[in-house]
């Protein structure tokens, strides 16, 4: 079980945040609790302290009787600083609720309270749950505040909308159900079951090398179909999620192969590239490519159709009014490698689904496929996905008799971070196939 630094900033939300410590220790972790001067104005330290069974603080200059240790631990024989030891012992840094003052504090490196000490001092994952009125969440310094967290690696917990506190207000703002804050602080804290964390950077010390001597295949971009000698039938990927992963088994030390379909993006150093155009391109330079492959990363959209006698030269409109192109089906060519795979090959697809039932969709392809993993993303969402620099996927892993799928879900962060979490599962993946 882990041990979990809750801050609670100011906000009636913060009576939820009784709620959570509960749930927190009767999971069997152990929790301190960390609070701005403003929060004890809605629940006082003597509640959170009741629940924890641990001093709380509240100010960097007051004395920590538990000298930073958390329930279980034995503390330290000298006194140490509280915010730097606290984070320390820390396996997560939990802010629920975290105002919008308290939010605009962390995103400038504000640190003048014990919370915001804390989270500059925190080499732990930190999860941000904001909680507050609509208008004040959906203001654009607040906006831009929580983007800036996002992108230093924060996981922000989007909060859920309904009746706000303020009479009559409804709207987006409501702190999250505290079994829901749970499980997330769950699925974040490594080695506590099907976890990926995007909190991690690509160039994290424990990732250098670790993949030395595998040989990784990553597909990435878009097929082109040609309809006539300018004109082709294309799709929207821009490549940037498999030229991440690329980077991202690189910088593990394996040696990576890119087969890149009209990819415009800078390659990674160090990858070895394979252009292609096509779908049957693609599909000969794979088959190609893969034997000699202990994981294959297929992130590339490929054309499902091609047309199927392009014109030579450039069709003129005037040569026609109606002009109609006969489509025939390509061949599947992640379905094709899953046939001819040999023992310790990691086949993981990529699924851009469209809204509701994406999960079940990939579910789906995981089984038909005959694939390890699979990765989804829905493309609905404007913010995530084709040609935007940030993803947030569910990772779909097929068990050892591939009748039981594990999901794993990656928040949003960017691709290079999304790239690191998915090897991450990869990792585990062939680590457990390897133990079993
Ligand atoms: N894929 C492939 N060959 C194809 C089509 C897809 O290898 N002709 C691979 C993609 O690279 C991806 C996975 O299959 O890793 C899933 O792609 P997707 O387009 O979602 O699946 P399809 O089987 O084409 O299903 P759909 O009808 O939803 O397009």
């Amino acid at each position: 079980m882990s041990r979990i630094l809750l801050g609670v900033s100011g906000g009636i939300a913060a009576y939820k945040a009784l709620e959570l410590v509960r749930l927190a220790t009767a999971a069997g972790h152990s929790v301190r609790v960390v609070q701005t001067p403003a929060s004890r104005r809605f629940v006082g330290e003597a509640s959170f302290a009741a629940l924890t069974g641990a001093p709380v603080l509240v100010s960097e200059f007051e004395r920590d009787p538990a000298r930073g240790a958390f329930p279980g631990q034995e503390p330290p024989p000298r006194e140490p600083l509280s915010h730097l030891q606290l984070v320390a012992n820390a396996d997560l840094y939990v802010i629920a609720p975290a105002s919008a003052n308290t939010i605009a504090k962390l995103a400038a490196g504000i640190a003048d309270n014990l919370l915001g000490s804390c989270a500059l001092a925190a080499r732990c994952p930190v999860v941000v749950a904001p909680a507050m009125n609509n208008h004040m969440y959906e203001h654009p310094a607040t906006t831009a505040n929580l983007q800036t967290l996002r992108e230093r690696g924060v996981e922000v917990v989007e909060p859920d909308s309904g009746r706000l506190a303020s009479e009559g207000e409804q709207g987006i703002g409501r702190l999250p159900d505290p079994a829901r804050l749970l499980a997330i602080c769950e699925q974040l804290l490594v080695g506590d079951g099907p976890v990926a964390v995007a909190g991690k950077s690509s160039s994290s010390p424990s990732h250098r090398g670790d993949w030395q001597g595998l040989r990784v295949l990553v597909t990435a971009g878009g097929t082109r179909e040609p309809i006539d000698s300018v004109r082709f039938l294309g799709n929207s990927s821009s490549g940037r999620m498999g030229v991440a992963l690329a980077g991202a088994a690189r910088a593990r030390g394996a040696t990576v192969t890119l087969v890149a379909a009209n990819v415009a993006l800078e390659r990674p150093d160090g990858v070895a590239c394979r252009d292609v155009v096509t779908a049957a391109e693609l599909q000969a330079t794979c088959e190609d490519e893969f034997p000699d492959c202990d994981v294959l990363l297929m992130a590339a959209a490929v054309a499902d159709f091609t047309v199927a006698a392009p014109a030579q030269g450039k069709i003129k409109k005037a040569d026609r009014e109606l002009l109609e192109l006969h489509l025939q089906p390509t061949a599947d060519v992640l379905t094709g490698l899953a046939a001819a795979r040999r023992d310790g090959q990691t086949l993981v697809g990529f699924a851009a689904e469209h809204g509701r039932g994406a999960v079940d969709d990939a579910r789906e392809k995981l089984v038909a496929k005959g694939l390890d993993a699979i990765v989804v993303n829905d493309i609905s969402r404007p913010d995530i996905g084709f040609d935007v620099d940030a993803n947030e996927v569910t990772i779909l892993t097929a068990g050892g008799e591939r009748s039981e799928v594990q999901r794993w879900d990656v928040p949003r962060a960017p691709k290079a971070q999304v790239a690191d979490a998915i090897l991450d599962v990869v990792a585990r993946l062939r680590e457990s196939r390897a133990s079993g």
